[in-house]
């Protein structure tokens, strides 16, 4: 079997005032699982972008079997043998698998207009069967599951001819039989002659399927280790570098006794037996990677997730957890969505709608509204959260990211609420911005104010939490008090460092 090796040397590339990667080297081999990691921001999947012609880099050289290769697009790319599979998938719901991997690329009978589905359907077929799919050539895509999804893109990626396949983050959507599942196509892969680069923050993954690692920090590449030859807590290490003058809180003296417990709380794979309890006045912050279950057990809270089953006590009496919003609201829970630019903001409304919306039923009286105290309401929120609006009636969609957050936020000042769970408070915001959600956030709480944080940022954990836990597949595997949040503790645990891998027969590195 021939050999390709694929070198990066000396790569750089900034977005406007963000040099997102410095000087980087990357080499990669077929029949290689060589996985890339790093933390939110190091520079994984511009690297990789540059590789696979999305973004074209500022300097450096790319070499395919030592001879230099130019990669200015996708396209040309794909003509070296390099296919991406990106977080999003790229497929077309309303298409067979078989029309999506030979679209742009489909068979004709002869030199017909006519296509040979037959044929397509064969070659399709032959590959579906050789990896034990049970999947057909003709079923529609929107009837896969998201695990199915991914090996559909690999599919395609191999009726292309690729040797090398890139995976950002592959797994964080799929269930635990299909991530075995994954393992397996992995490792058949690899002696099938194809290389891997496969991104990711799961320890265990990496540690079950790949040969080599390459960790980024900052932009730069760090070190590349040999699997056989590293552990899972020097590379977290090498992920955080040495900088561990970490922000510490002031400790709070005025925590109160409990006002929510959740036991035993169960949903699917998602969520495995959680236990934890929130005392009054406290930050709590749920964190984990994206799919470890942290948002399920938020939204489970919230009435959000009808298969959720567990206990949750709330001042002392049982919460019920299927009822939703409405009951939660009346007993003064709060839920802020990640999802705001979808479902937390009215984009056609004015500042001051956008801030009394859940207090619009106290602001009525006999049907309506006592609109002098919804502006001064308003005109309070936007002070209190430092709101840059012209004036309470802008429309709120003319207002930057972080301004429409600090919205959502003022909304709760008036303090109608008890308990308020955020869910990724400062995602897509400006660091200026964080700071002040940051500050905000802190004064609610020392209003009284309970707050669940679910958050992905390691940062954001260091700077919100009193309290600490951290979810790895669905279980809480780590809870730190105040006094013993560890930067380097916290991040072993998001990555499942030490959690048993359950690896697939013949998967081993
Ligand atoms: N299209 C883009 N425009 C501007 N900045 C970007 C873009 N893509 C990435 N960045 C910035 O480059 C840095 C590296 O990002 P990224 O490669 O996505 O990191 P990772 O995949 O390791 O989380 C970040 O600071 C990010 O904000
Ligand atoms: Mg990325």
């Amino acid at each position: 079997m021939s050999v390709n090796t694929i070198k990066m040397e000396g790569i750089s590339k900034s977005f406007f005032s963000t040099q997102a990667l410095k000087n980087v080297d990357f080499e990669c081999r077929s029949g290689e699982v060589h996985a890339l990691v790093g933390l939110n921001g190091a520079g994984k999947s511009t690297l990789i972008n540059v590789l696979g012609g999305v973004h074209i880099k500022d300097e450096g050289n790319i070499t395919l079997n030592g001879e230099s290769v130019n990669i200015t697009n996708p396209i040309e790319a794909r003509e070296h043998g390099i296919s991406i599979i990106h977080q999003e998938y790229s497929l077309i719901n309303e298409l067979s698998i078989s029309r999506n991997i030979f679209l742009g690329r489909e068979i004709h009978k002869g030199n017909s207009p006519f296509l040979d589905y037959k044929e397509m359907d064969r070659q399709v077929n032959e590959l579906l069967e050789k990896f034990d799919l049970c999947l057909s050539p003709n079923m529609l895509v929107n009837e896969l599951n998201s695990g199915q999804k991914q090996f559909i893109e690999i599919i395609r990626s191999l009726m292309t001819d690729a040797w090398l396949i890139v995976m950002d983050e592959p797994t964080s959507a799929l269930s635990e039989k299909d991530k075995e599942k994954l393992f397996e196509f992995i490792e058949r892969l690899r002696n099938e002659n194809i290389g891997i680069i496969y991104i990711s923050h799961h320890m265990p993954e990496i540690f079950g399927v790949a040969d080599e690692v390459t960790v980024m920090r900052d932009g730069q590449r760090i070190e590349t280790f040999a699997i056989k030859d590293t552990t899972e807590a020097a590379v977290v290490k090498s992920m955080i570098g040495e900088d561990l003058k970490d922000f510490i809180k002031p400790e709070k003296h005025h925590i109160g006794d409990e006002i929510l417990k959740v036991k035993d709380l169960n949903l699917g794979e998602q969520v495995r037996d959680v236990n934890f309890s929130i005392r009054k006045g406290e930050i709590l912050v749920l964190t984990g990677l994206r799919g470890s279950g942290i948002e399920e057990t938020a939204k489970a809270i919230y009435g959000l997730e009808p298969e959720a089953s567990g206990e949750i006590t709330y001042k002392g009496e049982a919460l019920p957890l299927k009822k939703g919003p409405r009951f939660k609201l009346n007993k003064r829970i709060g839920f802020v969505s990640a999802n705001r630019d979808k479902d937390g903001i009215l984009h056609p409304q004015s500042v001051k709608d956008n801030i009394s919306l859940p207090t619009i039923k106290k602001l009525s009286r006999f049907g309506y509204i006592d609109l002098a105290r919804e502006i001064k309401l308003s005109e309070q929120g936007i002070k209190e959260t430092t709101l840059k609006t012209e004036s309470y009636n802008t429309q709120i969609k003319f207002l930057s990211g972080g301004n429409k957050q600090k919205a959502v936020f003022a909304r709760w000042l008036d303090n109608d609420v008890d308990f308020l769970m955020l869910l990724e408070p400062t995602r897509g915001v400006d660091v200026h911005a964080k700071a002040e959600i940051y500050r905000v956030i802190e004064e609610l709480s020392e209003k009284g104010l309970t707050v669940m944080i679910v958050s992905y940022e390691i940062d954001e954990v260091l700077m919100c939490a009193d309290r600490v836990l951290v979810m790895f597949d669905g279980k809480n595997v780590l809870e730190c008090g105040q006094g013993e949040i560890e930067k380097e503790k916290i991040l072993a645990g998001i990555a499942g460092v030490g959690v048993d891998n359950e690896r697939p027969e013949g998967c081993e590195a």
